[in-house]
């Protein structure tokens, strides 16, 4: 057996053409989704995805409002900054690129931002809305990771899902995300992660495997249950020295073995990676039809 490729990138490009329909709506009453894109310091894998993430709005008619600050910016001016940004009407979604340097609280500065802005999904707010059910953002990877395997007709209902890493921004909410009594959802969740007892038997018993530990191709293909569908959020650096840049990126799933055992699978590149932004896109807009109906009374 070999798996198809569920593919993020056909997935974001489908997303992406609803999103200018929605956008052009919006258009015609006036409103253009903004987004604040705030950068502290010269990291260069922040710089990558910044950039992406503003070509990306631009690409759709988003309104990108780029904040690159210097590397010794202090924590009271970026408050300051998101405070101003929480008050301007242009601005639908406010996203402050992590890691920060050193000097600032990542935490202060995620409750800073007024969650009817937080389009990453970072505000405790937006997570305990999240778990209690409530309407709100769904943090982005998580919902690529969802709207993947609803947009390729994995239905999750009453099937095993086992998430192997339980980190704030993937693991924690994507297990939330999934269990809800909710199309796309309903699923019987397990997070795993790197204190598990064995491993691959609870790898086995999965239905659906979603791999997000950041450990490069941890998970074999002998740990799968024959059939199950794999997503692999992992992106990981490995030296190839016959590479064009010395390094080749591989995800969190030993793709070469788990191809042969799963149904279906992610690719790494071009699996959830592409679904990301798209999805941080997407709370945008959601962002800007809410502010919309709120002008209208709800209509
Ligand atoms: N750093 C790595 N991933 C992310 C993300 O999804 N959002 C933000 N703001 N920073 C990140």
């Amino acid at each position: 057996m070999t798996a198809t490729l569920i593919e993020g990138k056909l997935v974001a490009e489908e997303i992406r053409a609803e999103l200018k329909k929605r956008i052009a709506a919006l258009e015609k009453e006036g409103i253009r989704p903004g987004l604040a894109v705030v950068l502290v310091g010269e990291d260069p894998a922040s710089q990558v995805y910044v950039g992406m993430k503003e070509k990306s709005c631009a690409e759709l008619g988003i309104f990108s409002d780029p904040h690159h600050l210097p590397a010794g910016t202090t924590q009271a001016e970026l408050l300051t900054l998101v405070r101003r940004l929480n008050a301007d009407s242009r601005i639908n979604g406010i996203l402050v690129q992590l890691p920060l340097p050193d000097q600032i609280d990542e935490t202060a500065v995620i409750e800073a931002i007024d969650p009817d802005k937080d389009v990453d999904g970072f505000h405790p707010v937006t997570l305990g809305r999240l778990v209690i059910g409530v309407d709100t953002f769904r943090p982005c990877t998580p919902a690529g990771v969802q709207e993947l395997l609803l947009r390729s007709g994995v239905n999750l209902e009453g099937k095993s899902v086992v998430i192997v890493g339980r980190s704030n921004i993937v693991g924690k909410p994507l297990a939330n995300m999934l269990l809800q009594k909710a199309p796309g959802a309903n699923a019987t969740v397990t997070i795993a992660h790197s204190r598990t007892a064995d491993l691959p038997a609870v790898v086995k018993g999965a239905d659906v495997v979603v791999a997000a530990m950041g450990s490069p191709e941890f998970i074999r293909g002998e740990w799968l249950k024959p059939g199950a569908v794999v997503i692999d959020v992992g992106v990981n650096r490995v030296d190839d020295p016959r590479a064009k840049r010395g390094y080749r990126l591989v995800g969190d799933v030993h793709f070469e073995s788990a191809v042969k055992v799963a149904s279906r699978i992610s690719p790494v590149p071009g699996g959830v990676g592409p679904m990301t932004i798209v999805m941080l896109m997407t709370n945008t807009v959601l962002s800007a039809e809410r502010t919309l109906k709120k002008r209208t009374g709800g209509k």
